[in-house]
């Protein structure tokens, strides 16, 4: 991801989530020296993207979404274990992150790539939804 690429990334942001990032955060993502954003393009345009984090052993998935015409494709599938890749060659043991409860489709994306869950937050969204807390063994 490249700072180009935010037009685009915050329309897809705005379709996909209901307290969207900023324009602030992305770029925060962009300068920081434990993150790692990268997006996925068709035909050159941006399709979908993903926000790693990785900090020594623990690396986290902080935002992933793909444009809403182009889901279920497989782009989430590959950028997650494009992610996976940087977060191993980081040095990470272990990628976690948090999902609403309510996302099926988000879960079983995870699920679906090996992530176990292996806890709750409850009431973590807008003091209503609880966060489902997953991780993966990525060594
Ligand atoms: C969740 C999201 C990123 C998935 O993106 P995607 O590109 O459509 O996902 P993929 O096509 O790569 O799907 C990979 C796997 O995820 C699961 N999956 C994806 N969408 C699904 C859906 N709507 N229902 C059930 N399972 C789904 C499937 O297991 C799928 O594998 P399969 O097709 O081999 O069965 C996308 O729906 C999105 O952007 N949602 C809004 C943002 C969001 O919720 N992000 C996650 C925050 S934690």
């Amino acid at each position: 991801m490249v700072e180009d690429d935010l037009v685009a990334v915050l329309a897809i942001e705005q379709l996909s989530f209901s307290t969207p990032w900023k324009r602030e955060h992305f770029v925060h993502e962009l300068g920081a020296r434990h993150s790692f954003p990268f997006v996925a393009l068709c035909d050159g345009s941006v399709v979908g993207y993903v926000c790693l984090m990785s900090l020594f052993e623990e690396a986290q998935i902080l935002d992933i979404a793909v444009a809403p015409a182009l889901r279920g494709l497989g782009v989430a599938r590959d950028l997650l274990e494009y992610a996976t890749d940087v977060a191993r060659q980081q040095g990470a043991e272990l990628l976690a992150l948090e999902v609403c409860s309510t996302n099926g489709a988000a879960i079983a994306l995870y699920e679906r790539n090996g992530f176990v869950r292996t806890g709750l937050r409850q009431k973590y969204y807008d003091g209503r939804d609880d966060a489902v807390l997953m991780e993966k063994n990525v060594r």
